[in-house]
């Protein structure tokens, strides 16, 4: 079974190694700090020091979850790019997205897109490629700090009128901070007082230099409202990908990630999911977050009901029971029982961090007072 050193649990709760030692020989049992015990005792000492007992290891009921899901997945295939749109608000990401799906989503299409899926894919003349639309960095903070990094490519639309400002920094960090190659696209040429050499200089002074000045960024002057200089952009975001050799696995079990959720009337909970790996089916039971459901139905960026979602696709999934963090991971379990497992123990661990939180501040609170 199970085993842990007393140090470790005692670092898990936030108390001296000391106190557990103690409280251990209270129980009858002798123990140095190194020493292990196995999770009865751990769950029993925990009880003791009035913690709420969760599960020995932190990472062993998600690790089982994973290898299980793993298992079940074969047939490694090239996926679409997922890009993510970044940016100063007002620099025109959304702009760019109307315009990239204007020109070039099949015609008739076009019309039936809704606009608050915030994901989808747009055929190009180099093949597929899936856009996320975040507002703000929100989501993408999100997704990066649980690990479930979602995005291949960032595309960093920086107003040629407007410049660096703080979001186009902090874009540029957390495309760093996740590993994500940037393409610039550099907007809004259009207006007569555009400076796109003040952009790059900009740029350069943030360590992130063009093709042009020697550096290994490409920079596309573009305009979303002409559309003056889309297909350079487009063209830079396929090579890039290219030289990625995206993949996943095109069977088994879906794993990804949740773009966003939200409560809607006569629908329930409607969750913008992104399939990393695998094939999403209508009837799997998926994990995501906290939560598990059957999926009930399944819709795509232009409102079709559809059956299947493979890698890169965002869908819209109905059938969860509440509304999952957005990026919240979310995979496809082969049963009840285990669902419940992980969704209690997850449950469990926000509990308990958020009881920490609030302990810390009550402990804040009452230092100020002193
Ligand atoms: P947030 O979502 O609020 O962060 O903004 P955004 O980056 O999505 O910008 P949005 O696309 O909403 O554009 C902001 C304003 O800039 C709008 O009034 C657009 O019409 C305008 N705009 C965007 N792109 C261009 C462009 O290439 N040329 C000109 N002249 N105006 C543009
Ligand atoms: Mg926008």
């Amino acid at each position: 079974s199970e085993q842990i050193t007393v140090s470790d649990l005692a670092q898990r709760m936030a108390v001296k190694a000391r106190e557990v030692t103690k409280l251990l020989m209270k129980m009858g049992e002798l123990a140095s700090e190194s020493d292990s015990i196995d999770q009865a005792t751990a769950s029993l000492l925990v009880e003791e020091m009035g913690h709420n007992p969760v599960l020995v290891s932190d990472t062993k009921v998600e690790d089982d979850l994973h290898d299980a899901v793993d298992e079940r997945s074969s047939n490694i295939q090239a996926r679409p790019p997922v890009v993510t749109i970044m940016g100063h608000v007002d620099h025109g990401k959304t702009s760019l997205l109307d315009k990239i799906r204007e020109t070039k989503v099949a015609t008739g299409e076009a019309g039936g897109i809704t606009q608050h899926i915030g994901a989808y894919h747009v055929e190009t003349a180099r093949g597929v490629i899936t856009f996320l639309d975040t507002p703000g960095h929100a989501a993408f903070s999100a997704m990066r700090s649980r690990g479930a990094q979602a995005t291949d490519i960032v595309v960093l639309v920086v107003a040629a009128d407007d410049g660096m400002m703080p979001q186009t920094e902090e874009a540029i960090d957390h495309a760093r901070a996740a590993g994500t190659p940037i393409i610039v696209a550099i907007n809004k040429m259009d207006k007569p007082s555009a400076d796109p050499d003040r952009v790059l200089n900009e740029l350069t002074a943030k360590q992130v230099i063009s093709e042009e000045w020697g550096g290994d960024t490409p920079m596309a002057r573009i305009s979303a409202k002409t559309g003056e200089g889309i297909d350079q952009l487009l063209e830079y975001i396929s090579l890039t990908a290219e030289l990625m050799e995206l993949e996943a696995p095109l069977d088994g079990a879906a794993q990804g990630v949740v773009i966003e959720s939200r409560l809607e009337k006569g629908r329930g909970p409607v969750a913008t999911v992104l399939v990393k790996k695998g094939t999403l089916k209508q009837g799997d039971l998926v994990l995501a977050g906290e939560h598990y459901g059957k999926v009930r139905a399944m819709i795509d960026e232009h409102g079709n009901r559809i059956q299947s979602a493979g890698p890169s696709i965002p869908v819209e999934i109905l059938g969860l029971p509440e509304t999952p963090a957005s990026g919240s991971e979310f995979l496809v379990v082969s049963d009840e029982k285990k669902a419940r497992e992980v969704a209690d123990f997850r449950a469990n661990r926000e509990r308990e961090q958020q009881l920490d939180r609030q302990n810390t501040m009550r402990l804040e609170s009452l230092f100020e007072q002193m």
